[in-house]
């Protein structure tokens, strides 16, 4: 038996309503703040992510990279940032007013290694304002993150900040952290000590407990901000406090995505630790645009898995019934094709209406027709199909009335009317 592929999950009628409610929610969130829904493909062409995200970052090794037919290179989406700053390029969106606010809602792909948490297709809900390098636009996007996680049913989160600086400071300080590393390599994992010459700013990120004495008296980047740096990294903290938003500092977070500059932030659900506990991130990405070429614009945003949100949300009951007016139950040949006609009536009188597929026992049908939680069945039989009628059945009271055919619709109407239903 074929199985989904490895780190893919199908979602359930049983999970959609949960589903539902966090998409509906983002839209909400999104949208109240001015953000407009932008869909870009699944895939694009590798070299977006190669220049956006950097060379030696997890997230271009993990890309699903394949050569098309036409020969190019194209990969599925990794992460929606750079995707969404293609657009605004290639769009022109430089002439809107500025910051054009943009969100998100879909797959992405990444060969990772399963576990809870971390699949190779999830789900990413994302906000993306580009064209300001207000400050106050990092604290905004922080609350419109803040107040998504809360709106879904998740508060008490923990926000972790940083600022890197930008290409006048970053490298200065990348020496130092280089040199420090360097010093104390031996006190390093291997994994570190690979990673020095090539992702220094990643080797913050170890997990690994034999590091963390290391790591944590490494040199850290705010201290080596430069005035620009500085002064945005201090409007944003009175952003901020201006929003009562509580955040802890965090020297070491520096994000896996090298388009980042300034600030960078993440999100961490109430009581767990690590990096697979942490439901979304985001920062400033000014550096992107001169990283695919394009013109100069600075930006920042964030996203968020929603896998991550619904596991961190407490368990609600499922429901997966699709909501139905009628049921349609027939005996017999001919009655199974007066029953399809009925059906498709009822469905174009835009009522939502079932009726059973192959031969079924009359007490199995009305089952079916409870569980999918009808109102009323429609029984048609030989006696109805003789008598040019058919039988309204109410499934509460089991009050049941022949009525004409032809007479058939209006009779279901009113009397979904009479039960409160808002058929139209
Ligand atoms: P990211 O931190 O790579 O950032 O991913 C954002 C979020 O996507 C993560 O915090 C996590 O919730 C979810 N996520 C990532 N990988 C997986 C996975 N394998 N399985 C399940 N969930 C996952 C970005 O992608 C940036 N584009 C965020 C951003 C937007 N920065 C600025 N604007």
């Amino acid at each position: 038996v074929i199985k989904s592929p490895r780190g893919t999950r199908d979602i359930l009628p049983s999970e959609w309503t949960g589903w539902e409610r966090l998409l509906r929610c983002a839209e909400q969130v999104a949208e109240r703040a001015g953000y407009q829904r932008i869909e870009t493909p699944t895939f694009e062409f590798a070299s977006l992510f190669r220049h956006a995200t950097g060379e030696h970052t997890d997230v271009n090794r993990e890309m699903y990279v394949f050569t098309d037919r036409g020969g190019d290179e194209l990969t599925l989406r990794p992460e929606g940032t750079a995707p969404v700053f293609r657009a605004y390029s290639e769009h022109g969106m430089r002439v809107l007013p500025q910051p054009v606010k943009l969100y998100y809602l879909g797959s992405m792909f990444r060969y990772e290694r399963p576990q809870s948490g971390r699949s190779r297709e999830h789900h990413q809900f994302g906000c993306e304002a580009i064209g300001s390098e207000d400050p106050l636009l990092d604290a905004s996007m922080i609350d419109l993150q803040r107040r998504f996680y809360a709106s879904s049913g998740i508060t008490a989160t923990t926000i972790h900040i940083n600022s890197i600086g930008d290409s006048a400071c970053r490298p200065g300080y990348v020496r130092e952290l280089v040199a420090y590393l360097h010093r104390n390599a031996d006190r390093l994992c291997g994994d570190c000590r690979e990673r020095i010459e090539r992702n220094p700013l990643r080797v913050l990120d170890c997990k690994n407990p034999a590091c963390q004495s290391v790591l944590n008296e490494a040199p850290k980047s705010l201290d080596y901000l430069c005035d620009e740096c500085r002064e945005h990294w201090e409007r944003v903290s009175a952003g901020l406090r201006a929003l009562e938003i509580r955040v802890e500092v965090d020297a070491r977070l520096v994000r896996g995505l090298d388009y980042y500059t300034r600030t960078v932030w993440e999100f961490h659900p109430p009581g767990v630790q690590g990096s697979q506990s942490v439901l979304g991130g985001g920062g400033r990405y000014d550096a992107l645009a001169a990283a695919i070429g394009a013109p100069e614009v600075p930006g920042v945003g964030f996203s968020t898995g929603l896998e991550r949100v619904l596991l961190n949300l407490p368990a609600r009951p499922e429901t997966s019934v699709a909501a139905t007016d009628v049921y349609v139950a027939h005996l017999g040949d001919e009655a199974a094709l007066q029953a399809l006609r009925l059906a498709h009536i009822l469905l174009e009188s835009q009522l939502r209406v079932q009726m059973t597929f192959g031969s079924r026992s009359l007490k199995t049908q009305l089952r079916y027709a409870g569980a999918a939680g009808a109102a009323l069945a429609v029984l048609i039989g030989e006696d109805e199909i003789r008598d040019g009628v058919v039988t309204v059945r109410d499934l509460r009271t089991r009050d049941q009335r022949r009525v004409d055919l032809a007479g058939a619709t209006r009779e279901i109407i009113t009397q979904l009317h009479q039960r409160g239903s808002n058929a139209p």
